[in-house]
């Protein structure tokens, strides 16, 4: 692999205290090409625009997709990965769907390695602080054919983060509009499936909602996940999540939170989950919470949901399942805890 050290950092500059969500990026990306049928010798670089023509395919078809991915720095200043083989997998299952070539592990690990190493000092400690990490490929051949391109590029690039959202999440029950449909593309981490809801995200907000929980598209009656995250409820003691599918993200946090709770003795039941069930459960004061996990917003509670023009409170509660879950996970991911799963990935 190329490495060529940025001469300049702005690690300096940068108030770590005030950091906007992915708006600050670290001293170096790391970047692969692909043509001549193969991928290139990778190389990490000084972070820094790029320049592209106007007929590069990604900007005409959209076929890009993405991973969202955290480091961890603990007290001794080990720096942490939480289960990356995942994202590995999952980069490359969306690739094969949008027909983008598949990426070597080998070059995604050492990738990883010497990014986080170039840029260690980007990871603050302490709870709350990570560096996400986005991995992401798109086809760039000149070239505005309908056709898989024959050049694509690979990169990486960070920055460092605290809290995904700022304040509290609400949500609102998709009624009309759909996020996936039935052998598409929703599975994936396709940028277009988050383009998509940019739209009727804005109608929400302008609501007083955050975020959207998708139904399915056929018949908007069962819930699926939120725009950026996968979505349980619990209802008395018992938690629900609707199974993955053709549609829903495989989400690793959201399989993480099935594992641990269920190892903490809490009945987790994944089936599809209708929400005409979750308004009579909030109804009856059954419903006790509801959260979102996923990599950007680990697991975040939600204040309450809009349904047909109904808004539905959320009970606050002394210790909710979701806080609990949420620190066994932050646990692990911080080195602060055991790993009984070993989901933890030393990064040197
Ligand atoms: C993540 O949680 O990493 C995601 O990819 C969601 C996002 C669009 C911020």
């Amino acid at each position: 692999m190329k490495i060529v050290r940025t001469s300049a950092s702005k690690l300096g500059s940068v108030d770590f205290e005030n950091l906007n969500f992915g708006s600050v990026f670290t001293d170096h990306m790391f970047v692969c090409r692909f043509n001549n049928g193969q991928w290139q010798t990778p190389e990490v670089i000084p972070y820094q625009p790029m320049s592209f023509e106007p007929s590069m395919s990604v900007l005409h078809y959209g076929q890009a997709v993405f991973e969202g991915m955290k480091a961890y720095k603990d007290d001794q200043g080990k720096i942490w990965l939480f289960r990356p083989d995942q994202n590995f997998k999952r980069i490359n299952r969306s690739s094969e769907r949008l027909q983008i070539p598949v990426f070597p592990e080998d070059y995604f690990f050492e990738g990883l390695k010497t990014l986080l190493d170039l840029d260690r000092d980007w990871i603050k400690p302490g709870i709350g602080n990570s560096l996400y990490i986005r991995p992401f490929v798109f086809s760039s051949q000149a070239c505005v054919q309908a056709s898989p391109s024959k050049e694509y590029t690979f990169i990486i690039i960070c920055c460092p983060v605290k809290a995904y959202y700022g304040g509290e999440v609400n949500v609102l029950i998709a009624e009309e509009f759909s996020r996936a449909a039935n052998g598409g593309i929703g599975f994936t981490k396709a940028a277009g499936n988050y383009a998509a809801q940019f739209y009727p995200t804005a109608l929400a907000q302008k609501e007083g909602y955050q975020q959207i929980v998708w139904t399915d598209a056929n018949t908007h009656e069962y819930l699926e996940e939120a725009g950026t995250m996968n979505i349980f409820f619990r209802v008395d003691d018992q938690l629900i999540t609707a199974p993955t599918n053709d549609r829903i993200l495989d989400g690793v946090t959201r399989k993480s939170v099935i594992q641990i709770a269920r190892d903490s003795g809490i009945d987790v039941e994944i089936r599809p989950i209708r929400i005409a069930e979750i308004v009579q459960a909030s109804k009856e004061n059954r419903l006790k919470e509801m959260f979102g996990s996923g990599t950007a917003v680990v697991i975040n509670p939600i204040k309450s949901f809009g349904y047909q023009g109904a808004n539905y409170k959320l009970p606050e509660l002394e210790n909710p399942i979701a806080t609990r879950l949420k620190e066994k996970i932050m646990s692990i991911q911080y080195n602060l805890s055991e790993d009984p799963y070993g989901w933890r990935f030393a990064v040197d």
